[in-house]
């Protein structure tokens, strides 16, 4: 049995569902998950899990200073375990930016942080205009005219593919 941890950032949320996702993808493995959100400060010994994943989301076109903060802190210990990382962001939507190696916003952060994750997945986030402030709003509805996206203001879709985050669940147990 693996004693696994995985530190999140989310500001909707969304990630943070991802998260309790594969928590319970890895759990019927009898491996054991402890989640803990990165974004306020966190004190988790992680020299006591055996495997770490690191998961983000993407707010105007970055992952919050919280997650460059945690890694720049950690990097030694990620680096001597087993690890992994997730980006979760709405343009992974789109067919030709939603691998690793094709999205605009992992591939510009992995240049941006010295630590190489061991593994690596990005997802589709999810929109819902009904809970964004008015500026958010407008500026995302802005960007998804541009990009081809839903605009009607009601507009809530969850773009996630949950068989992928099910897939990347297994291969945190097998890494
Ligand atoms: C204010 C705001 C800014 C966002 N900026 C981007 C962006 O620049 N690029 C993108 O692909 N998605 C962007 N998104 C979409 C989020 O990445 C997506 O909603 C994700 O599911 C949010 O995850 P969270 O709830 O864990 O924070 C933005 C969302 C909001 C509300």
């Amino acid at each position: 049995m693996a004693n696994i941890l995985i530190m999140y950032s989310t500001t909707d949320g969304h990630t943070l569902e991802i998260c309790q996702y594969l928590k319970r993808v890895i759990e019927r493995n009898d491996n054991r998950v402890t989640l803990h959100s990165m974004d306020n400060n966190p004190h988790v010994d992680i020299k006591s899990f055996d495997k770490i994943v690191l998961g983000a989301s993407i707010r105007y076109g970055k992952h919050s200073k919280q997650v460059y903060q945690y890694i720049k802190r950690n990097e030694l210990i990620l680096d001597s375990k087993p690890n992994a990382f997730f980006s979760v962001n709405v343009v992974a939507r789109k067919p030709g930016k939603d691998q690793p190696d094709t999205n605009p916003y992992l591939k510009k952060f992995l240049k941006q942080i010295s630590w190489q994750p061991k593994e690596l997945a990005v997802f589709a986030g999810k929109l819902d205009y009904p809970r964004y402030r008015f500026w958010d709003k407008q500026i995302i509805r802005f960007i998804m005219w541009m990009t081809k996206g839903p605009t009607r203001p009601d507009t809530v879709i969850d773009f996630t593919d949950w068989k992928q985050v099910e897939s990347f669940g297994q291969l945190v147990n097998d890494m």
